[in-house]
């Protein structure tokens, strides 16, 4: 039996350690610090911090090492989330293929309404799809979807907003799987536990950026986070330990 098989239910169950090798990638997920969430955020990136080509064309980033990994990570969430930027350039599916485990709920930000009732993520496969917009937007989508209006402040909805909505809905694990802006707004706001940020060796030479956060002065007020390194293949997993200046919400 493959040694992932046991891994979603271990994981899930809170028992002793996971089995190896995976206790020491995994682990630090089963448990919340600041409140009843955990919450990671993941980006594939470039050697030189590129998250997709200048066209958008994000696909083959990582091998299949890393694929593999943002797999396992969305067997092991209630909840996988994007922004409406990765749902219109990539109509991902979001479900864990490549490895076995549960279905995560799927989940869209999208303020204005302007994800398609096409998207391959609202398939309706027995699956909860859930599609967050700003609280005056009515989108027209297929019956079983789960829309939720939620208010916006200082031009965005709150990313602890978002996770208060899913706490009241039952979701409690979180990936924030991308894109980089939405990853962003998550990382700036506290609202990430952790950070598995998987770099390719490939140098993309122009495109997107990663993360981008506002700007400061000084090299040495950079945000530096306890991080573990993993090797995945030929890609270098950075998991980086943001606990400590993650906000705790009252709702969760
Ligand atoms: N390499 C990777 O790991 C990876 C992963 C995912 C995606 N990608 C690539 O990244 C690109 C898309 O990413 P992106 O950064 O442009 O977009 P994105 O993060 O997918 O979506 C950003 C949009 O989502 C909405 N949004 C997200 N958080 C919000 C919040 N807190 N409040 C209000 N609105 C919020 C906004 O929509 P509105 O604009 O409607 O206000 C925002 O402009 C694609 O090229 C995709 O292929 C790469």
């Amino acid at each position: 039996m493959d040694s992932w098989t046991s891994v979603p239910e271990s994981f899930r169950s809170g028992a002793g350690p996971l089995p190896a090798p995976w206790e020491a990638v995994f682990g630090p997920l089963r448990v919340a610090k600041a409140d009843r969430m955990m919450v990671v955020g993941q980006l594939g990136q470039s050697l030189d911090g590129r998250v997709a080509a200048p066209t958008g064309h994000s696909h083959y980033i990582n091998g299949p090492a890393g694929l593999a990994h943002l797999h396992r990570l969305r067997a092991l969430v209630d909840a996988v989330v994007i922004g409406i930027g990765t749902a219109l350039a990539d109509d991902p599916q979001l479900t864990a293929r490549r490895v076995s485990g549960p279905q995560p709920v799927r989940v869209v930000i999208d303020p204005s309404g302007r994800l398609p009732g096409s998207a391959r993520l609202l398939a309706d496969d027995g699956v909860r799809r859930i599609v967050l917009c700003a609280s005056e937007v009515r989108p027209s989508l297929p019956q079983g979807i789960e829309i939720v209006g939620l208010p916006k402040s200082d031009g965005q909805i709150a990313p602890s907003t978002i996770l208060a909505a899913l706490a009241e809905r039952g979701l409690r694990r979180i990936l924030i799987e991308g894109g980089a802006d939405t990853v962003s707004r998550f990382l700036a706001a506290g609202c990430l536990d952790r950070l598995h940020l998987i770099v390719a060796p490939i140098v993309l030479g122009s495109g997107r950026v990663g993360l981008a956060l506002p700007p400061i002065q000084r090299a040495d007020q950079a945000l530096r986070a306890p991080m573990h390194v993993h090797r995945l293949d030929d890609e270098v997993l950075f998991d980086c330990d943001l606990s400590a200046r993650r906000v705790a919400l009252a709702q969760a």
